[in-house]
């Protein structure tokens, strides 16, 4: 496995390449979600590239850039385990240089849910994103279905600037008790991971009423806050039922849903989803 620190010895590496590179954009702190997407990478492609960056610009001013957690050693063993053969890990002033002055900005699906609770996030992740598929040049990127809106913005940016690439979207890896693999798990304290699993037990609780036919988005929000309430610690940001690809809350469910939501617990947000119908 190699590792390049530059843009030019990815490119480098890139142009040694025969074959289709499969590409695994992260943020490091490296967990089973993470070597998911790696390993379906590893069997859909001749050669596969990880990127570990945390971007500055998708935080907000608020946010926990200056704590999110980084151990670079620990994700190079894992990624060479699961056999990745190179991984991206540029710098930030070589990704913004003190001159840069160009951003994405995907209108519409960045306003809701996740958008609406933290304006600019969207903003940086797309140029991010833009700017790692420009350099790493792949035949098909890899995403997690746990960052579901990540997802359709990626998405709608691809079709909308014509990148000629397939986005793959890969299952929700959890924890044994549901939680959703998270590198910011490593946030809570004791009492607040025995607390996380409220957030995929609300979500199945909406899985199960919609398996036994409801279909009113309505009585799903309730049936997801009512499972919330009975955890003291959970503070919700958000419920939300909407069209898979157009994130509008919805208010009859007709074909497929997205269900998602937003937690705090103490100083840790979390979000989850689950997908309905199909
Ligand atoms: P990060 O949070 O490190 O996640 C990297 C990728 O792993 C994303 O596609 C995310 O959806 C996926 N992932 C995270 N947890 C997962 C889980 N439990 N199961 C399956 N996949 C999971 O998302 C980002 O980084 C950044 O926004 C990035 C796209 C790298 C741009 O900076």
């Amino acid at each position: 496995m190699e590792l390049a620190r530059s843009i030019a010895s990815y490119r480098d590496w890139r142009r040694r390449q025969g074959g289709p590179v499969g590409f695994v954009p992260t943020m490091g702190y490296l967990h089973d979600g993470h070597l998911a997407l790696v390993r379906r990478a590893r069997a859909e492609n001749a050669a596969v590239a990880v990127s570990i960056f945390v971007n500055p610009t998708q935080f907000g001013p608020l946010e926990d850039l200056e704590r999110y957690p980084r151990d670079l050693e620990r994700d190079l063993s894992l990624l060479e385990k699961v056999g990745a053969d190179l991984v991206f890990h540029p710098s930030t002033g070589e990704m913004y240089p003190a001159d840069f002055g160009s951003w994405v900005q995907v209108e519409g699906v960045t306003k809701k849910l996740e958008g609406a609770s933290r304006p600019g996030h969207f903003r940086g992740m797309a140029t991010v994103v833009a700017k790692l598929l420009g350099i790493a040049a792949p035949a098909k990127a890899y995403f997690g279905q746990k960052d579901a809106q990540q997802l359709v913005v990626i998405r709608r940016m691809v079709r909308d600037l014509n990148m000629d690439l397939e986005i793959v979207a890969v299952p929700t890896v959890r924890e044994p008790d549901g939680l959703a693999m998270s590198s910011r798990n490593s946030y809570l304290d004791p009492r607040e991971r025995q607390a996380a699993p409220v957030l995929f037990q609300a979500l199945s609780g909406a899985g199960a009423l919609f398996a036994r036919g409801e279909r009113d988005a309505g009585a799903i929000r309730r049936e997801m806050a009512r499972i919330l309430q009975k955890e003291p610690l959970a503070i919700v940001e958000y419920l939300s039922v909407s069209h898979p690809d157009t994130l509008e809350e919805l208010e009859e469910i007709e074909g497929r849903a997205l269900v998602s939501l937003a937690v705090k617990l103490g100083g840790t947000r979390l979000i989850d989803n689950i997908s309905l119908g199909g």
